[in-house]
C-alpha cells in the first residue's frame, strides 16, 4: 500500500455553475450567464487542492457510473491524486447547483447522489488505505455515520481533520477526534446556536468546549484564527489581499493545505500561515478545482 500525507474522504460533485446578477427571491426567474460544467465537491476539491501543492493524496469516495463520475476520476487522475479508493457506481453521481455573483460569492444546493451511498462498510473495506496516510480529511457531504466510522477506523497517531460543511450536529465521540475542526463563520455560529456572540475568539473558546483538540476559524478575507488549549495557542492568521473572483472551493482549498501542512509536521498556526495563502489564491479564479495553485503559482502569488 503506498503511504499518502492526506487522505481525504468526502464529497465528488459536478458542479453546474450559473453567474448571476443577483440571487432569484423566492417564486422569481432571473437570466444567467452560460452553465459551465466543473468537477467539484468539497473531497474531490480537497484531493485536488493538495496534490497539485505536491501532497501524496488518495481521495475516498464514490461516484456514479455516469458522465459526471468520468469527469472526475479524470480530473483527480490530472492532479496526480491516488484514484484507487474512488468507487463506482450505485446512484449517479453527485450535483451541485452553483449560482455565483459579481462579488464572487456563491450559493450552492447539493444533490448528494452517490456520496449518499458511501457506506461505513465501504470504510471498513478500505481501513488499508486509512492506516497508510498520516491526516485524514473529511467533510459533511457523506453521511454522518460514515464520517463516524472513519472516527472509529482511523489508526492511533493519524491526524483527523474535519470540516462540518454542510453543518450539522456532530456526536461527541466524532468532535473528540477533531485535530482540528475547521469552520468558517457560518459553520462556527451553527455549532454553538445561539451562544455564538460577535468575537471570533469568544467562538474559538465555545467550540473548544465542544470537544475538539483544536480549532481553525475561517474568516475570509479577515485571514483565521486557531485554537489549541494544549499549546495555549489563540492566534489571529491574516491573509494576503487579493480581488475575490469565484470564493468557490476556496474553503476546500485552505483545508487541504492545512491537512497536508499538519502530515509534515507544522504546528498549528504556521499550517494555517500557508493554507490562509493558497484559500487567497483560490478566489482570484472562476470554478473550484482550477483556481487551485500549484506549489509554484503559489510561490509566486
Ligand atoms: O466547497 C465547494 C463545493 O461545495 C463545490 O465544489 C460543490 O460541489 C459543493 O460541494
Amino acid at each position: 500500500m503506498q503511504h499518502h500525507d492526506l487522505l481525504v474522504v468526502g464529497s465528488a460533485n459536478a458542479d453546474l455553475v450559473i453567474g448571476v446578477e443577483r440571487r432569484p427571491a423566492p417564486g422569481e426567474t432571473v437570466l444567467g450567464s452560460d452553465l459551465a460544467v466543473h468537477p467539484g465537491g468539497k473531497g474531490a476539491n480537497q484531493a485536488v487542492a493538495a496534490a497539485r501543492l505536491g501532497a501524496r493524496t488518495a481521495l475516498l469516495a464514490r461516484v456514479g457510473d455516469d458522465a459526471h463520475g468520468r469527469l472526475l476520476l479524470e480530473s483527480q487522475r490530472a492532479a496526480g491524486v491516488d484514484t484507487d479508493g474512488i468507487l463506482v457506481g450505485g446512484a449517479p453521481t453527485g450535483v451541485a447547483l452553483i449560482t455565483v455573483d459579481p462579488s464572487g460569492d456563491n450559493s450552492i444546493v447539493v444533490s448528494p447522489g452517490a456520496n449518499a451511498r458511501l457506506t461505513p462498510e465501504d470504510i471498513r473495506a478500505a481501513r488499508d488505505l486509512l492506516g497508510a496516510a498520516r491526516v485524514v480529511s473529511v467533510q459533511l457531504e457523506i453521511p454522518l455515520e460514515t464520517v463516524a466510522e472513519v472516527v472509529r477506523t482511523l489508526p492511533a497517531g493519524t491526524r483527523l481533520v474535519l470540516n462540518p460543511s454542510p453543518p450539522a450536529p456532530l456526536p461527541a465521540q466524532v468532535l473528540a477526534a477533531c485535530d482540528p475542526l475547521v469552520v468558517n463563520e457560518h459553520e462556527a455560529r451553527f455549532m454553538l446556536g445561539g451562544s455564538a456572540g460577535q468575537d471570533p475568539q469568544d467562538w474559538a473558546r465555545g467550540l473548544l468546549r465542544l470537544g475538539p483538540r483544536s480549532v481553525v476559524i475561517t474568516l475570509g478575507a479577515a485571514g483565521a484564527l486557531v485554537a489549541d488549549d494544549r499549546t495555549d495557542t489563540c492566534a489571529r492568521v491574516p491573509s494576503p489581499r487579493v480581488d475575490a473572483v469565484d470564493t468557490t472551493g476556496a474553503g476546500d482549498a485552505f483545508t487541504a493545505a492545512l491537512g497536508w501542512r499538519l502530515s509534515l509536521g507544522d504546528d498549528l498556526t504556521t499550517a494555517a500561515g500557508f493554507a490562509v495563502r493558497v484559500g487567497a489564491a483560490a478566489v482570484t479564479g472562476k470554478g473550484a478545482q482550477q483556481s487551485f495553485p500549484t506549489i509554484e503559482e503559489l510561490g509566486a502569488a
